[in-house]
């Protein structure tokens, strides 16, 4: 039976005989093809379905490692900013863990499953008049202040427990991709993938892909290489203007012959969409810039015809429904609760 990251790893990771055994079984996630648009843009492309994790989204595999550390090291609370997935993730575990849980969110920008999450998971939550980067800031400082350990990826334990990714990827194909797709928000998921690949072809040679991250055009800070100060996208995930591990990002890029370029969010709606419509899986738009950046890059040659591409879908679709509903060409036909009207409002559609 799978027992989590912490067991499945624990050689791998800064795991001791103090180390608590947390766990809500994250990992172990599906690698799936995605034969439709592989064919569509000729390439041979996966999706790593993060928004299988217990919460829904990637932030599980880092944040286990962060509060199985937190609590090793005897802390009793724990805080983090985040712009929803990483206050959803931190709230089931110091849930499970028993500690108390603080989270700062930008004032009405955080999708509403991922609100709904820190409701229900008990966390105290504190919804600023600012943005994702104002709030990173601000919890830096009280972690320095006060005796409460921060959760966010500038802690390094987050990035050990998100490297186990790359691990998985690497088992699933039997080689590294020539290409890993990932959305760049704070820039912390491609630092770890990056970390997890270079370990892994350390034990077993399994080789190293390509890093290729897009960040979303309205908050491409590492693109346009300066400080974005009022960041702006519809993909609320990744609406981060200072990402705290720019320079990693920009490391993993140049160290594995990658790229970090960015995606508009209209071509992070059609890859929403095209995925959703053409391969059957639901991932949230911000983890839809790994697609849409794919389509970039193959049109315009920097990923060549044949490659194996692994697109890394982040989080979970159901995680923002308005987002769904609100960009959807699909509207629900209404109509009375009678037979003959719905045979009617259906012809047509079943000849
Ligand atoms: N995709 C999703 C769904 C995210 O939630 C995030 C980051 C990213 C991509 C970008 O990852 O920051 O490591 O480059 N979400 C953080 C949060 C900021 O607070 O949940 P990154």
């Amino acid at each position: 039976m799978w027992q989590g990251l912490l067991h499945q790893y624990r050689d791998l990771l800064p795991v001791t005989d103090q180390t608590p055994a947390l766990t809500l079984h994250e990992g172990n996630t599906p690698l799936l093809p995605i034969p439709t648009i592989s064919k569509e843009f000729g390439i041979e492309g996966y999706v790593k379905i993060e928004g299988a994790n217990p919460t829904g989204s990637f932030k599980d595999r880092g944040m286990v490692m962060a509060m199985a550390k937190a609590i090793e090291e005897g802390s009793k609370a724990v805080i983090c900013a985040s712009t929803g997935n990483t206050s959803a993730s931190a709230a089931a575990f110091a849930a499970r863990a028993g500690l108390r849980c603080i989270v700062v969110i930008p004032d009405g920008k955080i999708a509403q499953g991922k609100l709904a999450q820190a409701v229900m998971y008990g966390a105290e939550i504190f919804a600023i008049k600012g943005n994702f980067d104002q709030a990173l800031q601000m919890v830096r400082k009280i972690a320095e202040e006060e005796p409460i350990t921060l959760v966010n990826s500038v802690n390094p334990y987050r990035i050990e427990g998100q490297k186990t990714a790359a691990f998985e990827v690497c088992d699933a194909l039997g080689e590294a991709p020539d290409v890993l797709s990932i959305p760049v928000g704070n820039a912390g998921n491609i630092t770890a993938y990056w970390k997890g690949f270079k370990e892994y072809h350390d034990k077993h040679g399994f080789g190293l892909p390509k890093m290729v991250g897009h960040e979303a055009s309205g908050s491409a800070a590492i693109v346009r290489n300066q400080v974005i100060e009022e960041p702006e996208t519809l993909a609320t995930a990744i609406r981060i203007g200072n990402p705290a591990s720019w320079k990693k990002a920009i490391q993993a890029k140049e160290e594995s012959g990658g790229l970090i370029d960015e995606v508009t969010d209209d071509e992070i709606v059609e890859a929403y969409q095209l995925l959703a419509e053409k391969e059957g899986v639901f991932a949230e738009p911000a983890s839809c810039a790994s697609i849409a950046g794919m389509i970039k890059q193959v049109k315009a040659g920097t990923i060549p015809q044949g490659s194996k591409v692994v697109h890394v879908l982040t989080g979970n679709g159901l995680k923002d429904p308005v987002t769904a509903i609100d960009t959807s060409p699909v509207k629900p036909t209404v109509i009375e609760n009678d037979f003959h009207e719905f045979k009617s409002a259906l012809s047509g559609v079943t000849t």
